[in-house]
């Protein structure tokens, strides 16, 4: 298999404070060395299309899938050595998701894929100023997130009073581009109004957030396919999400306890029977601490019938987050998958800044997590985390190391042409 570093550089970091532009108090990453070496390897010898994160003997197998028909008349992905292997629909295990046969977009790619997969793209009303950055933006994405024009600062910032300006221009836009929106984000401890962070006692706070829910869903309803209803609520030691993972201290949390994230898909899914109502994280990608953490929680409310439809896997590899390699992704999606959830990467992006993630191994990342979610029926989008290298956050987030310089994190360059990371993301894409 394309062979992924998967050494945890578990880098410097500062996303305990929340990755905004609050000016936190970083902290540096504890310095845990795992390492290992795995490949992925899925359906081989008739065994399904259940893919299995194996140990790789030489990095033989390959992720470079190939469509074969299934024994049993499905049609299955399989990857593997020799790829005669067709997939039978494994034991209890669904097909694979099959990929077009080509695009010239990657929009394309995710809309002829079966069952097609949604292509998303942070939107910044700055961005939209642009006419290529709109170009690109709507040519290669079906799925706005954005950036941070629906926070609650932005559209509550005075208590009972909204402003949907800017949010309303990123979401029309969308909307006349028949793009699907991801309303990003209702309750997060970050980007808070002042009044709202100071709320206090039970009823306040309970007030506060349904009325914020309320008027915000009710807005946007019939323009919004999803919700990230809940980011961040979990926080751990180093925040690479290693280390005594637990309930982040919060308005939300100090003043209800665990119930505000119940209570927040209820209200939600009260305000809107049919959006997808999801739960968002960053460090929660491959198999660490903080991801068997958020595991434990969404099961618990998926046994509670708590309404919550699927998990948002931030995806920020490199300073300030964590790295993960393709199959330790690829595990971790399944299982959450497993729980009758949809899963998505959310935020996706690799920083090149301070040489933690070299030009070669961020290819390899770019092409084995987005194959990773591709094969997963249940993972239902890719959204990265802007469109262009020169306004990606991480350049001028200090917890990313960037100093000024670009972090070179993206799939296009200032002059919005196509980087070695979109090739390698189409290959995914194309089952390649
Ligand atoms: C970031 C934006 O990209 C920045 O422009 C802003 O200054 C801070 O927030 N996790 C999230 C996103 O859920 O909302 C954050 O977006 C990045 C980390």
């Amino acid at each position: 298999m394309r062979s992924v570093p998967l050494t945890l550089l578990l880098s410097a970091f500062l996303c305990a404070t929340g990755c905004s532009d609050s000016g936190g108090e970083g902290e540096t990453g504890g310095a845990g060395a795992t390492s290992s070496t795995a490949g992925t390897t899925a359906g081989t010898g008739g065994a399904g299309v259940t893919s299995s994160v194996a140990s790789g003997t030489g990095g033989a197998t390959g992720v470079t899938s190939s469509v074969a028909s299934g024994t049993g008349g499905a049609t299955a992905v399989t990857s593997g050595t020799g790829g005669a292997g067709g997939g039978t629909g494994g034991a209890g295990g669904e097909e694979a998701r099959v990929p077009a046969a080509s695009a010239s977009t990657l929009r394309e790619a995710g809309e002829k894929a079966n069952p097609p997969i949604l292509i998303g793209a942070a939107i910044s009303g700055g961005g939209l100023n642009n006419n290529d950055y709109k170009r690109v933006a709507a040519a290669e994405h079906n799925y706005v997130t954005a950036e941070n024009e629906m926070k609650w600062d932005s559209v509550e910032p005075n208590a009972g009073q909204f402003s949907w300006g800017a949010a309303d221009n990123i979401v029309n836009w969308a909307v006349s581009n028949r793009m699907q929106v991801k309303g990003h984000t209702l309750v997060w401890h970050n980007q808070l109004p002042g009044w709202a962070n100071s709320l206090s006692g039970a009823t306040q706070v309970e007030q506060a957030m349904r009325r914020h829910i309320e008027g915000v869903m009710g807005h946007f309803k019939d323009r919004i396919h999803s919700w990230d209803v809940v980011n961040e609520a979990v926080i751990t030691d180093s925040d690479t999400g290693v280390g005594n993972p637990r309930m982040r201290p919060s308005v939300f949390f100090n003043a209800l306890g665990d119930r505000f994230l119940d209570l927040a898909f209820e209200i939600a899914r009260e305000q809107d029977p049919t959006a997808k109502l999801y739960y968002n994280d960053y460090s929660i990608d491959a198999l660490n601490d903080k991801a068997d953490y958020v595991y434990e929680m969404v099961k618990g409310m998926v046994e509670r019938g708590v309404p919550i439809d699927g998990v948002g896997f931030q995806m920020h590899i490199g300073p300030p987050n964590n790295e993960a390699g393709g199959a330790d992704v690829e595990a971790n999606l399944r299982r959450f998958s497993e729980l009758g959830l949809e899963v998505l990467i959310s935020e996706m992006d690799i920083n090149r800044c301070s040489n933690q993630v070299t030009a070669e191994e961020q290819l390899a990342y770019y092409h084995d997590i987005v194959a990773a979610c591709f094969q997963l029926p249940k993972c239902v989008g890719i959204t990265f985390w802007g469109i262009n290298d020169g306004r990606s956050w991480l350049n001028s987030w200090s917890g990313a190391l960037c100093n000024g310089q670009s972090s070179q994190s993206l799939l296009f360059n200032d002059q919005y042409q196509k980087k070695e990371t979109y090739n390698k993301v189409m290959d995914a894409l194309l089952g390649r």
